[in-house]
């Protein structure tokens, strides 16, 4: 048997194109790639979040002379909803970047670490997170469920 997982995204020319509330989004998430510390990569990344009380918060990525010890946005992202709101879901995430080293025109994922910290979140709240992800310019591509970037993911399901 084989089995085929759809993964559903849409592309948006611009971000003139999107609602009012997500074009907020991300035009912030634009914004706020310079707070990130990314000396050493000097690629800057935000994570900005809209959660379910309404509440608009950032994250950037927080880079280290330890390579290793640096955080993703996302996650920095997520770990500043979990201390400031707990309990209270993120609905929709905006991710962009400022690559000071070269362009910045296309849209970016989150890394694979990411994917599945932003799957614990969903699972956790048992509810999808929107991710709305654009460079400075150009294309934006809206994923109604983050979930789908993580095809047979491993989650808190499979300890029962
Ligand atoms: N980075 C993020 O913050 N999020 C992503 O989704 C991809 C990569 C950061 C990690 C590192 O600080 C820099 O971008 C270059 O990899």
């Amino acid at each position: 048997m084989v089995q085929v997982i759809p993964f559903l995204y849409q592309i948006f020319s611009g971000i003139e194109q999107l609602s009012e509330p997500d074009a907020e989004l991300l035009a912030q998430a634009r914004k706020v790639t310079s707070d990130a510390y990314a000396p050493y990569s000097q690629f800057q990344v935000s994570a900005v979040a809209r959660l379910q009380n309404g509440q608009i918060l950032s994250g950037t990525n927080q880079e280290n002379a330890s390579y290793p010890v640096s955080i993703c946005a996302e996650r920095v992202l997520l770990s500043a909803v979990a201390a400031l709101y707990p309990g209270v879901a993120v609905t929709t995430m905006a991710i962009s970047f400022h690559n000071l080293r070269g362009k910045s025109e296309h849209p970016i994922t989150p890394c694979g670490i990411c994917r599945q910290s932003i799957v614990e979140h969903q699972h956790h709240h048992k509810q999808p997170i929107r991710l709305l992800l654009s460079g400075q310019t150009g294309e934006v591509y809206l994923i109604d469920d983050a979930a789908t970037l993580l095809p047979l993911g491993f989650t808190a399901d499979d300890m029962r």
